[in-house]
């Protein structure tokens, strides 16, 4: 009535050998016992027919009976019989036990390389290799020089009279054409913060740098610049920069004092009136690394020193 079907899944040849190696065990448990039912029966058995029937009672060994004498011998192969089955388990033998070590090793050897390939899969070689590399240097002390050394040069740059006088009405109180070049020179292809005022001064825009504005008020705009309403922010807007400018005037100066660790400061040797300054900054944490002074001349109606401040 019933056809057999063909499909019928195949019994994974492992788990037929584990279940094989089950049934045996039970036999061999099951033959123990039955040899300890007869041991024991036989036993009294032996003892019945010599001890109280006088079976063979003329029989003895070295002055034993011999009903004591078999069941010695007998207890012996039943306690040896126990030992093979409960001790050393020799009753499948040490090659099936070495047979099932070997299987077991090879598969899990499959499982590891199906794991592999899967990871391979997930994450490139090289990938792999670059995000190791990434995390031995991440873990690596960073060194003392390297703590020293800034990620970032910040960068103030202004020309401040003896008297700290940087400007008046919102214009320079100076024309000194090689400072202006050098302004030129290094700021050029980098980020400049400024103030707002100090951006109004400007007749346009400065060529090739990115102009931050910082002011309070949160609708101001110009063209071609970056509006910014603090000090923090035109610094995370400059962050792709190595080496940003902070170039004025006298507010953003005492502004950035704290977030910079450069000042290029061209001295001009007078005393001027000036409506805004040049900050107070301290001579212990600022140190003069380079000076190099300019004198007066036709261009130059007043003399100046170019300085270097490093923060310490
Ligand atoms: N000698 C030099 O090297 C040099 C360099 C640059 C400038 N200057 C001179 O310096 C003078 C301008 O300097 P200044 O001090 O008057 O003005 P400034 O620093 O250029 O700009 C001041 C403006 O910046 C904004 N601001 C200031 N502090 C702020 C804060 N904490 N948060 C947000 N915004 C803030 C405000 O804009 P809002 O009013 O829009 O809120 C403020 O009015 C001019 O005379 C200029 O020629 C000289």
């Amino acid at each position: 009535m019933f056809s057999k079907r063909k499909d019928t899944p195949q019994i994974d040849p492992l788990q037929r050998e584990l279940y094989e190696h089950a049934r045996k065990r039970v036999i061999q448990k099951k033959r123990l016992f039955n040899h300890f039912i007869v041991f024991v029966v036989g036993s009294i058995f032996f003892v019945v027919l010599n001890l109280i029937f006088g079976l063979g009672a003329e029989v003895t060994f070295f002055g034993a009976k011999w009903s004591f004498i078999a069941i010695i011998c007998w207890g012996f192969l039943f306690v040896l019989h126990f030992c093979n089955v409960w001790l050393f388990h020799s009753f499948m033998g040490q090659e099936w036990t070495d047979r099932q070590m070997e299987r077991l090793i090879v598969k899990q050897k499959e499982e590891i390389a199906l794991i592999q390939r899967d990871v391979d899969l997930m994450y490139p070689k090289e990938e792999l290799i670059k995000k190791k590399e990434e995390f031995i240097k991440a873990k690596q002390p960073v060194t003392i020089e390297e703590k020293k050394k800034p990620k970032q040069i910040i960068t103030m740059i202004a020309a401040a009279g003896e008297n700290n006088a940087l400007g008046k009405d919102n214009d320079l109180v100076w024309h000194l054409p090689d400072d202006f070049k050098r302004f030129k020179q290094l700021t050029t292809g980098h980020h400049i913060i400024m103030g707002r005022k100090t951006f109004e001064s400007f007749p346009k825009l400065l060529p090739n740098r990115v102009h931050i504005v910082i002011s309070r008020n949160k609708d101001y705009q110009a063209e071609g610049v970056i509006v910014v309403q603090t000090m923090e922010e035109a610094l995370e807007k400059s962050k792709s920069d190595t080496n940003p400018f902070i170039i004025g005037g006298g507010e953003i100066y005492t502004l950035g004092l704290e977030y910079a660790n450069c000042i290029e400061l061209t001295r001009v040797h007078g005393e001027f009136e000036a409506d805004a300054f040049f900050p107070e900054f301290d001579a212990e944490v600022w140190e003069l690394v380079k000076e190099e002074f300019h004198d007066k001349d036709e261009k130059h109606q007043y003399p100046f020193t170019y300085l270097t401040y490093k923060k310490k």
